[in-house]
């Protein structure tokens, strides 16, 4: 007889400051295709990265909280930004629900693949944090950091130039001091950067290893989801959500680049 699989069909709580964390999503739903996902987008107060410390530990609370009241099984902190300054307040507010974020994903894989000298790129308020830096040398204290930060990057990603020569020239600029330290690693350490990829890896040439925070975060949230016997048992199909705070000229287009998918329905939040 067969015995129906058991599993955990509440859905993963996956939040961003905008819409970047759907980079995020886009590889939860390619390594995770049984789990439902609800993704928190606050698109009202975006970008975060030139806020104060203060104000995103108040933010990030705010969207903790609202996930935990839909019932998640796991959060997934998708916004490095509030990962390097606030994963104390959604771990403090989490109640031992796992959560998990892309600095923790992103330093691991880093640590693993890197000969001695890794590069991070971020908003200027995830370099200033030293967050990549402090997790890096936890794992391994002989590895030599390198961060950089590119505020203009996000902007160039919305705009849509992901090929375009400002962006190579940005590119070129902002990465020229982190290559002369001879890096043999980049760490992604944005939710837009994941789609510049292709004009990066032109930059920094074929040998140089190119971390992507989403992906190594989708691999995180997997063994995270195994290991405390959470993972769906596909009896029901997965299910998306997506819930934003508002609703910008142009949201659509921009938000199915970075999912790579129609977004179907969006709701929005008024707070
Ligand atoms: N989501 C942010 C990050 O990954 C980028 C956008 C912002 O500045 O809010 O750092």
């Amino acid at each position: 007889m067969n015995v129906p699989a058991s599993g955990d069909e509440r859905p993963i709580g996956v939040f961003d400051s905008g819409i970047g964390g759907l980079t995020v999503v886009r590889a939860l739903m390619e390594r995770l295709p049984l789990e439902s996902i609800v993704y928190f987008g606050d698109t009202a107060r975006v970008p975060y990265g030139v806020k104060s410390v203060a104000t995103i530990e108040h933010f990030t609370a705010q969207i903790t909280d609202f996930l935990l009241e839909r019932g998640v099984k796991m959060l997934v902190i998708a916004c490095n930004t509030m990962a390097a300054v606030a994963a104390h307040v959604v771990t403090a507010r989490a109640g031992g629900i796992p959560a998990i974020d892309v600095i923790e994903a992103g330093a691991r894989a880093a640590v693993a693949g890197s000969r001695g000298r890794i590069g991070i790129i971020g908003t200027p308020t995830t370099v200033n944090s030293n967050a990549y830096a402090i997790r890096i040398h936890e794992l391994n204290p002989g590895l030599r950091v390198y961060s950089m930060a590119c505020p203009l990057f996000v902007p160039l990603v919305e705009e849509g130039w992901l090929d375009h020569p400002v962006t190579r020239l940005t590119a070129q600029e902002y990465l020229r001091p982190v290559l002369a330290e001879e890096v043999d690693s980049l760490v992604l350490g944005c939710t837009h950067y994941p789609l510049l990829k292709p004009l990066l890896r032109d930059v920094v040439g074929p040998s140089l290893r190119l971390i992507d925070s989403a992906s190594t975060t989708a691999e995180l949230a997997a063994q995270t989801l195994q290991d405390a016997g959470l993972a769906a048992s596909g009896a029901t199909p997965a299910r998306y959500r997506y819930i934003v705070t508002d609703v910008p000229l142009r949201f659509q287009t921009i938000g199915e680049r970075f999912l790579g998918r129609s977004l179907g329905e969006i709701e929005r939040v008024d707070w």
